[in-house]
């Protein structure tokens, strides 16, 4: 195993032994690591940040490292916590109170962090989205979740279709003062008003936290709701699974947008106390090596179709860095190929470690823990306090080597505690006191994991979740199309594309042009990573006689399979 010692320490890893302590440990347990206020109220807010810049030794450690190709700028505890103090009271000026929902459209930034924070600190809940959702993807997210403020920046403020939002009540500009029009709040203007000591509200463990939109297979996205309470759970996975500790530096590649940049981008790192290195920009190889030396990065969470990009750029690019800073390298978001395990121990001399967790599962569930052997393919094994089983329809466990639906035993702290204004929805998830994934999986006779896909017509494109339906409303919503069917086709390097079956309406006729004009249609009007990456235009689109689109069948005549059971299809 000597791939699991540490490069040039002798640190003791935070799970030492993996099965013993899945035998012992317990949630209650856990909790007792949290300076809880006097009346039993909390705010992560408090636990990730100003608990640090309340500790003399730790106040002046750098918190946010920020570096982007035009910014370099670093916060520490003491400062974090005095910025998020300030924009705290700017939302408390305006009126924001618990329970509110504040959304966050912008790219990644100091001052994202900051008002972020602050949010959290009086109470309210708050909603990151992607910076690259365009209309469409910003008017459901902010209707659904009723939002009365939303911070954003000049330049994306033409996506937001204000009048469209009767809820909206305030916007939040962050820009130069001379890019800001009247009617808004200037963000630099206010903050430089604003009092740096803020009472922050103290919540129950129960009361929300965070939104995270996301996509299934039918319906517009859903509005994943999440407390609290969570805290413990990122923290504790912070320790046994990202293997933080006090002298960490620590890179997620995720945006905020998904839950990934949340989670384990903001609140694992600073409940953990490790400084956090946030890179904005478009992805490069060098920027990536580059950053991974300048800022001697230990312990890096990235995903697969990173790795893969980087393993396609060569290994000439790799022997012009260093790279003998990182000591822990994690992956997340889609199936990790051994071929990429692979690639990581010869670039890094290091394993890279799968983890599976879904938005709705708020953290980490099934993991690869530094100390425990790896197979290859394998997801892992579920965290000290979790139960995963295979189960069948009915809900009922199967045994191993046996294919069925991954699913968790209800009740882990971070689980979602609701599909917002959905509770059917919310409901649907649950069988037999478990929650069904919907990803299929086997569990070998030790206990590994192993995913085989989705069991729905979800599709995860370089480790982001879009939902066939929303691209399909888009795409009919062009002048040129009748119907259409989306689907994930397998990619070496993405995962999945996204392509789409089109019929087109009478009068149009297929060619070059119309077919990248309904792409750019797409992508500008829903979201670049969601546009047809291949459109095939077909006389009609497959569909079962109650009317669904049989995106299965669309599925297997393109990857030239069997088509299976096609009795419910429409004549
Ligand atoms: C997939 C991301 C294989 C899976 C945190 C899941 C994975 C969906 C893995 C959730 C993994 C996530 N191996 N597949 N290690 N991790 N997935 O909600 O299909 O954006 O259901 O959350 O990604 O995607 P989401």
């Amino acid at each position: 195993m000597s791939e699991n010692v540490l490069k040039g320490s002798n640190k003791q890893h935070n799970l030492n032994n993996y099965e013993e302590t899945y035998q012992n440990f317990s949630w209650d347990e856990a909790k007792q690591n949290f300076t809880w206020n006097e009346t039993g109220k909390v705010n992560i807010a408090y636990e990730a940040v100003d608990r640090h810049a309340e500790n003399p030794y730790k106040k002046d450690q750098v918190a946010l490292q920020y570096v982007s190709p035009d910014r370099k700028e670093s916060l520490t505890f003491d400062q974090l916590k005095k910025q998020s103090n300030q924009f705290a009271n700017v939302l408390k000026d305006q009126g924001i109170e618990k329970g509110d929902r504040v959304f966050l459209f912008m790219p990644r930034s100091p001052e994202f962090y900051a008002s972020f924070l602050g949010v959290l600190k009086v109470g309210a809940i708050a909603g990151p989205l992607f910076e690259a959702f365009m209309e469409q993807a910003v008017q459901d997210r902010l209707e659904d979740s009723e939002a009365v403020m939303l911070i954003t920046t000049p330049e994306l403020l033409s996506r937001v279709p204000e009048d469209q939002l009767p809820d909206l009540k305030k916007v939040v500009l962050v820009g130069d003062s001379s890019d800001i029009p009247d009617g808004y709040i200037d963000y630099h203007q206010e903050m430089a008003k604003a009092s740096e000591s803020f009472d922050l509200e103290w919540v129950d463990l129960e009361d929300g936290m965070v939104i995270h939109y996301t996509s299934g297979s039918t319906g517009k996205p859903k509005g994943v709701y999440h407390v609290h309470n969570a805290m413990i759970q990122h923290y504790q996975t912070g320790k046994w699974v990202l293997d933080l500790q006090e002298d960490d530096v620590y890179w997620c590649t995720a945006d905020p947008g998904w839950v990934t940049g949340t989670s384990y981008g903001i609140f694992a790192p600073w409940l953990n106390g490790v400084t956090n290195v946030v890179v904005g920009g478009r992805f490069s190889p060098e920027a990536w090596y580059g950053t991974l030396d300048d800022y001697q990065i230990s312990v890096w969470y990235s995903a697969p179709t990173a790795f893969r990009k980087l393993m396609s750029s060569g290994k000439e690019i790799v022997d012009d860095f260093k790279l003998d800073s990182v000591r822990h390298i994690l992956s997340v978001g889609e199936p990790l190929n051994p071929e990429v395990i692979h690639w990581g121990k010869k670039a890094f001399n290091l394993r890279i470690h799968d983890t599976w967790w879904m938005t709705e599962t708020g953290a980490q569930l099934i993991c690869n823990y530094p100390t425990m052997d790896i197979r290859p393919g394998s997801m892992g094994k579920p965290i000290p306090g979790v139960t995963a089983a295979i189960v069948d329809d009915q809900g009922e466990e199967l045994p191993p080597n046996q294919m069925g639906n991954l699913a968790i035993k209800a009740g882990w702290p971070s689980q979602m505690r609701a599909i917002w204004k959905r509770p059917e929805k919310f409901e649907s998830y649950f069988l037999n006191g478990w929650y069904v994934s919907g990803d299929s999986a086997y569990k070998d006779e030790d206990g590994y994991f192993w995913f085989q896909g989705r069991l729905d017509d979800v599709i995860n494109t370089s480790g982001e979740r879009v939902g066939p339906f929303e691209v399909e409303s888009k795409l009919i919503e062009h002048e040129a199309v009748a119907e259409a069917g989306v689907i994930g086709k397998p990619d070496p390097e993405r995962g999945e594309i996204i392509k789409a079956f089109v019929a087109l309406n009478d009068g149009y006729e297929e060619s070059e042009d119309l077919l990248e004009d309904i792409r750019q249609f797409v992508k500008k009007g829903f979201a670049a990573h969601a546009a047809p990456r291949e459109i095939q235009v077909t006389d009609a689109i497959p569909k079962t006689r109650s009317g669904k689109i049989m995106r299965r069948l669309l599925k297997s005549r393109e990857l030239g399979l069997p088509e299976g059971d096609t009795s419910t299809l429409e004549e």
